[in-house]
């Protein structure tokens, strides 16, 4: 019988490889992947800092033939992409070794795709800016290495840019672009500074919370199986990812920004975020992620401590969860249960509550962390002011992939409101 809601979710993820030294073996993984002239893919950070070097003579002690890329910078854009596929193009690398944060990730997705696949960027790009055309067929082996406990890129479907013309953070979602493996090893994230694990840490804390309060997968329209989006909406698979997640962030987020050489804190975040990945990369995110977009984009002179450079930036775990207290405050009503749980699952009391505190629990639990690992008070604390609410609104409104996965109808007074409670979070 055809009805009109959806009776059907996927999960699918990255096979993975998870534990400290797992780095070592990325040779073994590629050969056996039938790889033989693989493109190693990185910053010059991490070139820096030696792990590049490290995974290179990994390759070449695999008697693999590996060259470089590293010339990936922090937020890709279209001209970034065209520049790496630029590079690629003509040259046979048949697989892909990513090493670094998300960036680093989807700049090595898109390589891939635009190489094996050449097409101008919109006709892929996500609509309704591009035209979201399904990609052809399987690419090459990409195995990917993240270096930030944070984005979760390594499990997912999707890659992110920003389109410097049209001043726009979009992406491209289709399962082809999930990597062939990740390798996990909490031992390239110890020497990160503490703000360079708080951001990261609160975008895998936003993308487990959004996914746990996301739209469910049965209470949205139903698709025909080859228009299903990759974000279908939680359901009960995705649920288990996410709790967990929570689980782990609540017990170690604090402890590994305070001290980045606690490997039982380092491990636990490394998990949350494959394990909130995993969960998001399926169910979807919300508003947060949504407003996240234009915050960034419209930075004025923000300079996050412990990041590179002096270029003005709020790095994406900072402008999801600015964001992220009012807006559960508003999502509260559609699953208080889960709101509650989830709070729980973060470490607070949640016996006895009155219905006032229940339904300011998760908040309070989220400004709570956000205070004892120095995340900045506000939006008014990156630059921005109540005046700037209308843009913010307008960027957040093009997000309607992301809008999707709302709990609830959400209008652009709602989006202000939320951008507004979020200026100053504690006085
Ligand atoms: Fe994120």
């Amino acid at each position: 019988m055809q009805v009109p809601n959806e009776t059907i979710f996927t999960m699918e993820t990255t096979p993975l490889k998870f534990g400290a030294g797992a780095t070592d073996e990325v040779g073994y993984d590629l050969k056996r992947l039938g790889v033989r002239r693989p493109l190693l893919i990185t910053d010059r950070g991490l070139v820096h800092t030696g792990l590049a070097d490290r995974v290179r003579g990994a390759l070449r002690e695999a008697d693999l033939s590996v060259d470089v890329y590293d010339d990936v910078h922090v937020e890709p854009t279209d001209a970034s992409w065209e520049a790496i596929s630029e590079y690629v193009s003509g040259r046979d690398y048949d697989g892909f070794v990513a090493v670094g944060g998300g960036s680093v990730i989807d700049s090595a997705k898109a390589a891939n795709l635009f190489t094996s696949y050449p097409a101008p960027l919109t006709d892929y790009l996500n609509q309704p800016i591009g035209k979201g055309l399904p990609i052809p067929g399987p690419l090459k082996p990409l195995v990917a290495l993240p270096t930030t406990a944070g984005t979760g890129s390594e499990t997912t479907a999707v890659a992110v840019l920003d389109l410097l013309s049209l001043h726009v953070k979009t992406g491209i979602s289709h399962r082809y672009l999930r990597p062939s493996l990740a390798i996990v090893d909490p031992l390239n994230t110890v020497t990160l500074p503490p703000m360079a694990t708080a951001y990261p840490g609160f975008d895998v804390l936003t993308h487990a919370l959004e996914s746990f309060t996301s739209r469910p997968y049965d209470a949205r329209p139903r698709h025909r199986p080859d228009e299903r989006p990759v974000y279908v909406g939680r359901n009960p698979v995705s649920d288990l990812w996410c709790e967990k997640a929570l689980e782990f962030l609540g017990r170690s987020l604090r402890r590994a920004v305070l001290n980045g050489y606690d490997m039982a804190a380092r491990t636990d975040l490394a998990l949350a975020a494959t394990y909130a990945g995993i969960g998001f990369g399926n169910a979807g995110v919300h508003v947060p992620h949504a407003l996240a977009y234009p915050i960034a984009g419209q930075v004025r002179d923000f300079l996050p401590p412990d990041y590179p450079g002096h270029t003005p930036l709020i790095p994406h775990g900072l402008s999801v969860i600015s964001t992220a207290p009012a807006t559960f405050r508003w999502t509260y009503p559609t699953s208080p249960e889960r709101h509650v749980h989830a709070a729980h699952l973060l470490g607070a009391t949640t016996g006895g509550l009155t219905d006032a505190e229940a339904r300011d629990v998760l908040p309070t639990t989220l400004l709570a962390l956000m205070r004892d690992t120095g995340i900045p008070n506000g939006l008014s604390a990156l630059g921005f002011r109540e005046t700037d609410a209308p843009s913010l609104v307008d960027g957040a409104l093009k997000q309607q992939r992301l809008l999707m996965g709302c709990p609830r109808s959400v209008e652009a007074a709602d989006l202000h409101d939320i951008v507004c409670a979020s200026m100053q979070h504690w006085t």
